[in-house]
């Protein structure tokens, strides 16, 4: 009886064990537990993840083992049979401590890692006898550099262009994105965020902007900031690669009008284009004539490019009134032209070009030799009046 009562603890312990855990036979340990203490772990890629867990009490022989996941998807992670050369025990002859690390983690590696004791049973099968509440695993990821793409022609000044920055292999989703332009903030519709992969997410975001003339110099920034970064990450884009600026076209001749037989230069100036790519060529009445001095555009302080050409013509009289154009090909686009007309006067012609040359007020030293030829006339008349005068008064 005194027997009896001094067993029926254990007795009750026993069967308690057996009620647990049906499939484990009588040769359990008393009071034997296992704690797996953290529920949730984070970890970086690349990074060693550690799992704690640790054995108390007595227990029938059997392995302890790591698993991911639970149920049909599960899979060992650490077995003492099995080598795998990122899994090691933090003390490694331990029958207590069954840390494990895991190097080089990567997203794959996400998920809820158990603890598992198992016992061998007579037919030499490991039958899981206890385990730990499991450790949730997230592999946090960086986003890749951010990366800006604009379109794939160049626009023109006041044309609202779409530029694309994106960015991925990041965990957790969480991510913000803004947009400058130089400094000043844009406004843009939230980013897309779409799972890629194992684990890992991709984002993508659009901004609309409209280009202006002196966008050569100014850049479109794409800010990235997410959970794993101390320091916001940063895509540029020069919107130089995006922008076309037509040029002006202009052409003047000096002198004009010329006098018959001397030299015209007519200049055409080309402003204010980007890219630099440009040829200019000439037309006298619509054919094809050498151009003289071709300058190489020069770049003006915003970035935008000008140039200078320039046709040396003979102010022949049949030439009066020939049209003389500048035809300017920009960036492999239509042709621009602009055109002036030839003048020719004759000072021969005195009578004839008097007065085109006085409206014109165009050659102020033949106007004042016209003037002087007046007053001489005048003189001279006046003179023989006086003669034809006197002599008469003689007479
Ligand atoms: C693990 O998977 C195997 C095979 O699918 C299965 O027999 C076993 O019961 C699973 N173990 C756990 C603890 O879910
Ligand atoms: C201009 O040159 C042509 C040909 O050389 C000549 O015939 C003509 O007389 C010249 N005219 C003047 C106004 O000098
Ligand atoms: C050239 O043409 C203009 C306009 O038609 C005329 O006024 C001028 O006299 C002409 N010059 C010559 C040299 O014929």
């Amino acid at each position: 009886m005194v027997l009896v009562m001094q067993e029926l603890p254990l007795m009750c312990l026993m069967l308690l064990l057996l009620c647990r855990d049906p499939g484990v036979s009588a040769q359990v340990g008393q009071s034997f537990s296992l704690q797996q203490p953290e529920g949730k772990v984070s970890v970086a890629v690349g990074e060693t993840l550690t799992l704690n867990c640790t054995t108390s009490g007595l227990t029938a022989p059997g392995p302890v083992k790591w698993l991911k996941g639970w149920g049909s998807g599960n899979k060992t992670i650490y077995d003492q049979r099995i080598k795998d050369p990122r899994v090691t025990r933090a003390v490694d002859v331990s029958n207590t401590d069954f840390t494990i690390h895991i190097r080089n983690v990567q997203p794959e590696d996400t998920g809820t890692y158990y603890c598992v004791k198992f016992v061998k049973t007579y037919s030499g099968v490991d039958e899981l006898f206890q385990h730990g509440s499991g450790t949730e695993v997230s592999v946090q990821a960086k986003p890749s550099p951010p990366v800006v793409s604009g379109p794939e022609q160049r626009a023109r000044p006041e044309q609202p262009v779409l530029f694309t920055c994106t960015t991925g292999g990041f965990f957790p989703n969480t991510i913000t994105v803004k947009w400058f332009k130089d400094r000043n903030p844009l406004t843009a519709p939230l980013p897309k965020v779409i799972k890629w992969g194992v684990n890992t997410y991709n984002m993508s975001s659009t901004v609309m902007v409209t280009l202006q003339k002196d966008d050569v110099r100014s850049q479109l920034i794409c800010e990235v900031q997410h959970p794993t970064l101390q320091d916001p990450l940063q895509g540029r884009y020069q919107l130089s690669r995006a922008l076309r600026v037509p040029p002006s076209v202009k052409v003047h001749a000096e002198p004009s009008p010329v006098e018959v037989n001397k030299t015209v230069t007519f200049t055409c100036l080309v402003k204010e284009f980007y890219p630099a790519s440009v040829s200019v060529s000439w037309l006298e009445n619509g054919i094809g004539i050498q151009g003289k001095n071709v300058f190489q555009p020069s770049e003006l302080p915003g970035g935008l490019f000008q140039l200078r050409s320039q046709v040396e013509v003979q102010a022949t009289e049949e030439r009066n009134g020939s049209t003389i154009t500048c035809v300017v090909v920009h960036d492999a686009q239509g042709p621009a032209n602009n055109s002036a007309f030839l003048w020719i006067f004759n000072p021969g012609q005195a009578g004839l070009s008097k007065g085109f040359q006085m409206d014109k007020g165009a050659n102020p030293l033949s106007s004042l030799l016209l003037l002087c030829l007046g007053i001489l006339l005048e003189k001279g008349l006046l003179g023989g009046l006086l003669l034809f005068l006197f002599r008469r008064m003689k007479g």
